[in-house]
């Protein structure tokens, strides 16, 4: 079942003289409960994707569609997670506060916005910083507000823009596991958008790849991995390297402007 259906999207930025075509030609489906990693090299076009899918942009053709109805605005039931968690929280309120911030635009009763902030902090482990302010955490800290507050709001589509590029190593795997587990907890869709290809092959059950600007894409390749993933043991399973390789290859081919159906 489509949650998810990009067909034809186009995005040129117009601005005073010079356009930037950053979207040409995007084509793909996305069923309900898939966890969909999308790489591609920088400048790509992958936030403007994101973007466009959240409907805080205009796309300037070709149409997206969730579970069936034509996007126009941002949809009830979309969430998403911004690389720049510092600029997505507010300051001013408590941990607990920004969870339950988008509780309380849904029209929720205090009980009920209670019971799922609680849920989502500890969800997320961070139960005891509920009362502290977004500047009093770590980086990690920080992202994993933002990840309660966009689980508490149940969305049906999960929306990532290289969540994790801020933050720490091990703070990156720990959170990447986070995501597979609340994605398998939940049984929501989620697209994930990373640079890093290991990380989109450790994640995803499948990934797009995604051509030079201007964008189409260039693949998209099954991740046949098994479905209980361990960082150390998944990393370094024969099929791992195999898919890494792969997706590798594939990445460097956008690099160099490669595009689909030239050989
Ligand atoms: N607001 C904007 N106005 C004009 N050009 C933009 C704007 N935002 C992004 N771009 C351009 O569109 C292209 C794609 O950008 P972006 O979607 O941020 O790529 P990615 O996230 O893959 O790095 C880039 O060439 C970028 O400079
Ligand atoms: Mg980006």
């Amino acid at each position: 079942m489509t949650v998810l259906d990009v067909d034809g999207l186009a995005k040129t930025y117009r601005s005073h003289g010079a356009d930037v075509e950053a979207i040409r030609d995007l084509t793909f489906r996305i069923d309900r409960g898939e966890l969909v990693c999308v790489v591609g090299p920088s400048g790509a076009g992958k936030t403007t994707l994101l973007r466009c899918l959240a409907g805080l942009l205009d796309p300037t053709g070709g149409r997206i569609r969730l579970d069936g109805a034509p996007v126009t605005g941002p949809p009830a039931g979309m969430a998403v997670v911004f690389q720049e968690y510092g600029r997505s929280l507010f300051p001013w309120l408590t941990v607990r506060a920004n969870v339950e911030l988008p509780l309380k635009e849904k029209g929720l009763s205090r009980a009920d916005r209670a019971t799922k902030v609680e849920a989502a902090l500890s969800s997320v482990g961070l139960s005891d910083s509920a009362d502290a302010h977004p500047w009093q955490l770590s980086g990690g800290m920080q992202q994993r507000v933002a990840i309660a507050r966009a689980v508490a709001y149940e969305p049906s589509v999960l929306l990532m823009d290289e969540p994790f590029a801020a933050v720490d190593a091990q703070t990156r795997a720990d959170l990447e596991d986070l995501v597979r587990a609340l994605w398998k907890q939940l049984g929501i869709t989620v697209l994930f958008v990373t640079h890093d290809i290991d990380e989109s092959v450790y994640l995803g059950q499948r990934v797009l790849v995604l051509s030079n600007r201007p964008t189409v894409v260039l693949a998209d390749v099954p991740v046949d991995l098994p479905a209980e993933r361990q960082q150390l043991e998944t990393r370094s399973s024969a099929r791992f390297t195999a898919l890494r390789s792969q997706v590798y290859a594939l990445v460097q081919q956008a690099k160099k402007g490669h595009r689909p159906g030239t050989a």
